[in-house]
């Protein structure tokens, strides 16, 4: 269905408790399938594709942070979703960490994966900007075959060649406009990080061991600075966790929710 120019997926039964999925950059709701797969069984999972990304409208492209927050708002509140838990994913987890710094009230439990709760440093807007320039000058493929390798880990990569080639194929096919209205997103958000003590409902955070772009060292510090959380580092995976190790982050996302949600 659409929801404000947004492609929203809806599966599960109705009357559960909700989950709502947050994608990372350059990706799609798909990232999530294998988690709603098992997940909607007992929970209403709704996902989306992040405005600019997969099948949403990409509008003018100027977007920004606040922007994807509100987005966000609105399909909680446009499907009746009462108190869901938010689950998001690197871009998706910047926008998770800013809608409970804005709205906690409105959530009843998180679960942050390979994400980060601190704004870019002068390095990472400079690396978004040239990004930006590269896709000016060849085009969002190009950019895409530099960004994407990064996001998976070498194990994934090396043993299901076939499937990372298939992410690799989908993000090239991005909108150019829509890739680079997220990268100005990413460059001027806020840092979150003086929120996370301020947290007070269950959060998992969970981090591939081997993930090059928000470390298990630096997320197992997130974790310990939000008193509700648990830190869970998954096993034989990269910064997209739940596509490299798909069983062990259900297992987790579920284990968690039953308990604590
Ligand atoms: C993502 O997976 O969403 C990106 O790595 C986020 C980023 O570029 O900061």
């Amino acid at each position: 269905m659409k929801i404000n120019g947004l492609n929203v997926l809806e599966i599960g039964p109705k009357e559960k408790k909700a989950i709502i999925f947050l994608h990372g950059f350059p990706y799609n709701w798909r990232m999530w399938e294998k988690q709603i797969e098992r997940l909607s069984k007992k929970y209403r999972c709704v996902a989306y594709d992040i405005r600019g990304l997969g099948e949403s409208e990409i509008g003018d492209g100027q977007y920004t942070m606040e922007g994807f927050v509100e987005d966000l708002m609105t399909i909680v509140s446009e499907l009746g979703l009462e108190k869901p838990a938010i689950c998001g994913l690197s871009m998706g987890g910047y926008i998770s960490l800013r809608a409970l710094e804005k709205y906690e009230e409105k959530f009843g439990a998180a679960i942050l994966c390979d994400t980060r709760s601190n704004a870019d440093d002068d390095n990472a807007k400079l690396r978004r900007q040239n990004g930006i320039i590269k896709i000016n000058k060849e085009g969002v493929e190009s950019f895409v075959k530099e960004f994407v390798p990064n996001t998976f880990g070498d194990l994934f990569k090396q043993e299901n060649k076939e499937e990372y080639e298939r992410w690799l194929n989908l993000c090239s096919s991005s909108n150019s406009i829509g890739v680079k209205g997220c990268l100005l997103a990413m460059l001027g958000r806020t840092d979150t990080t003086s929120y996370l003590p301020k947290i007070n409902l269950p959060v998992l955070v969970l981090c591939g061991s081997y993930d090059a772009l928000t470390p298990p060292e630096y997320m197992r510090d997130m974790s310990a600075k939000i008193k509700n959380s648990e830190f869970a580092s998954v096993p034989r995976a990269g910064h997209m966790s739940p596509i490299e190790n798909s069983d062990f982050v259900s297992d987790a996302i579920e284990g968690f929710l039953d308990r604590r949600f």
